[in-house]
């Protein structure tokens, strides 16, 4: 999408981090945004904020891994808004931990938020932005964590894997209609993820862990979340299959690219 004045987004974990700094990038460049998060009074505080600026923002409560309250949401918003251009399906959560130490809750938990969750937003949104006639775009949140797996983030990386496999299929399904998708990896910008705990469902097993201890180191080195808002925008209006914060990080993507070579080869030569 060339031109962002006018039209409409949605963007789900839209009250903290990396979503709110896309809401504020995307309000600055003129659209009018509907701003989704589960966690209320801080979606409130975040909505007043930025319409004290002047922007047209509406908040829906909601959450992502729950169907009909993904369908509700939109059909509120396209009802407010008129029609709906952009869908920034973003809301994530996180546990550490290695793998044969997951409980079934932590499973259900990161998959349900991270990847039923994006799964949810397309159903609910693309069938709305087909339907306006003016094309649009897909925006779903994966991670660096979707292209290079190291030990300890195994839930994680199973999820952001799959967000990076189903931005690839999805925009191969939309580009005949003129919808561009883009899948958004980021190294590590300063958010409440390490926090993600707080927003933990009691179906899931309630408030938990947070990892504070990693937030600390973390946050010495992470991006400020306007600059990742930014990268999101500029992603959108140029329509790049992939948005990159931290291109650095490449040398470990290219290790594990190597590694699948290595084994391509292995098995080219004892297959002859
Ligand atoms: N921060 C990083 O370093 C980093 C790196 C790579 C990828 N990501 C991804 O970026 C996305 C945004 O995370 P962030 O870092 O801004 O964290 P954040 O915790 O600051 O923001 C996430 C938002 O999602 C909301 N949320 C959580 N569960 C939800 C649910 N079930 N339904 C609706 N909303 C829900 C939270 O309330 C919060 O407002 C996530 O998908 C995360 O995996 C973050």
């Amino acid at each position: 999408v060339r031109e962002l004045r006018g039209r409409v987004a949605f963007v789900t974990g839209a009250a903290s981090g990396i979503g709110l700094g896309t809401v504020r990038s995307l309000a600055r460049a003129g659209m009018r945004v509907a701003m989704g998060d589960i966690e209320e009074a801080a979606l409130e505080k975040a909505r007043s904020e930025i319409a004290a600026s002047g922007a047209d923002v509406r908040a829906f409560r909601l959450d992502v891994s729950e169907p009909e309250q993904v369908e509700r949401a939109a059909a509120e918003a396209e009802r407010a808004f008129g029609r709906i251009h952009v869908i920034f399906n973003n809301a994530g959560v996180g546990v550490r931990g290695p793998l044969d130490e997951m409980s079934v809750s932590n499973w259900a938990w990161v998959v349900g938020v991270n990847l039923i969750g994006v799964a949810n937003g397309i159903r609910s949104f693309v069938p709305r932005i087909k339907a306006q006639g003016e094309g649009g775009h897909v925006v779903n949140t994966a991670s660096m964590a979707g292209l290079i797996a190291p030990a300890g983030l195994g839930i994680y990386n199973a999820t952001k894997y799959a967000v990076v496999g189903i931005s690839e299929t999805l925009r191969a399904e939309l580009a005949p209609q003129g919808i561009g998708v883009s899948v958004l990896c980021p190294g590590l910008v300063n958010t409440n993820i390490f926090t993600a705990g707080r927003n933990r469902p009691e179906r899931y097993g309630g408030p938990g862990e947070t990892l504070e201890s990693i937030r600390q180191a973390a946050q010495q080195r992470a991006m400020d979340p306007a600059e990742a808002g930014e990268c999101v925008r500029r992603g959108i209006e140029e329509d790049r299959p992939y948005i990159f914060t931290h291109p650095e990080i490449r040398a470990a993507f290219d290790a594990r690219v190597a590694n699948i070579h290595a084994d391509l080869e292995h098995w080219a030569r004892s297959a002859s």
